[in-house]
């Protein structure tokens, strides 16, 4: 059973910007939406584009190589190409430490 890993503080992350992690061997993406912080692989289940560089646009993360859209409350494909969705990961928030489960 994994342990949650810090991985930032919350002042690191604006509302509407994402940045990658890597913990442990998995690449992460964490997003702060405004209404809250989101943890999801960081690997395109399309063609592997790191959708770190993509965007976020209300509750979708865009991918940047071919502009599929996934939800960032559950990974679900929410627009094509992409038709599998991506991990989503177990994120909670103490103090302004962001910290991530990765099982
Ligand atoms: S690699 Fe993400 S949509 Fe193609």
């Amino acid at each position: 059973m994994a342990d949650f890993v810090k991985v930032a503080v919350t002042s690191d992350i604006p509302t509407g910007q994402l940045r990658s992690f890597r913990v442990g061997h998995t690449d992460i993406v964490v997003c702060n939406t405004g209404d809250g912080f989101h943890a999801l692989a960081d690997e395109c289940s399309h063609d592997s584009a790191p959708i770190s560089d993509g965007d976020l646009d209300g509750n979708d993360i865009v991918c940047p190589r071919h502009g599929a859209t996934f939800d960032i409350h559950s990974g679900a494909v929410t627009g094509p190409p992409a038709v599998i969705g991506i991990d989503k990961y177990e994120l909670k928030i103490e103090g302004e430490d962001i910290l991530v489960k990765i099982d």
